[in-house]
């Protein structure tokens, strides 16, 4: 781990930050965009989390990192190499949408089930300053709808549709192993 790679802590449901607009990045080699960036891949790292937004560790900036790995928090999630996203915006490419279940490191101890596109196609810039665009489906489509809305100052109990379909992480836990035993 390089020297100003700090593992900061995230920022909790309450924290205003969650609930602010993100700032969309201009300067991408400036020193705290880059401190942003490697500061989040750290405490992706640490963590159990298959993505994460700036706005997370305190920082009001247009940056998501997806991550999709299998973990005990979700078993059934693709791997892939992590990929930074610097001013995402999406399009709906099937109105088709899904309920599965979410979870967020800045929402402790809770899971609930979240409609969410299941084709979308992402355009964002990478850290070298290309535009990219990728089409992504199911798990990952949802990671990335789930990560943007924090940028929008969202998080995932907003979109929940029914009080019901919020659960404990304990009991979710055990709805998994039952599933997957
Ligand atoms: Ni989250």
């Amino acid at each position: 781990m390089k020297k100003n790679q700090n593992v900061r802590e995230f920022a909790q449901l309450g924290d205003p930050v969650l609930r602010l607009q993100a700032m969309p990045v201009d300067e991408l080699k400036s020193s705290h965009v880059v401190d942003t960036i490697l500061d989040m891949q750290a405490a992706l790292l640490n963590s159990s989390g298959v993505g994460l937004a700036a706005p997370q560790i305190f920082e009001s900036l247009c940056i998501i990192i997806i991550a999709s790995r299998p973990s005990q928090r979700y078993p059934l999630a693709p791997e892939m190499d992590p990929i930074v996203m610097i001013n995402p915006s999406f399009k709906v490419l099937s109105q088709m949408t899904k309920k599965d279940w979410e979870g967020c490191l800045s929402i402790p101890g809770i899971r609930a089930l979240v409609p969410r596109y299941e084709k979308i196609q992402i355009t964002f810039i990478d850290q070298q300053g290309n535009t990219q665009q990728l089409i992504a489906e199911d798990f990952v489509a949802r990671v990335f709808q789930h990560e943007y809305d924090h940028l929008d100052g969202l998080v995932y109990l907003d979109r929940v549709e029914n009080n019901k379909d919020i659960i404990s992480e304990s009991e979710f836990q055990k709805l998994m192993a039952l599933k997957y035993s």
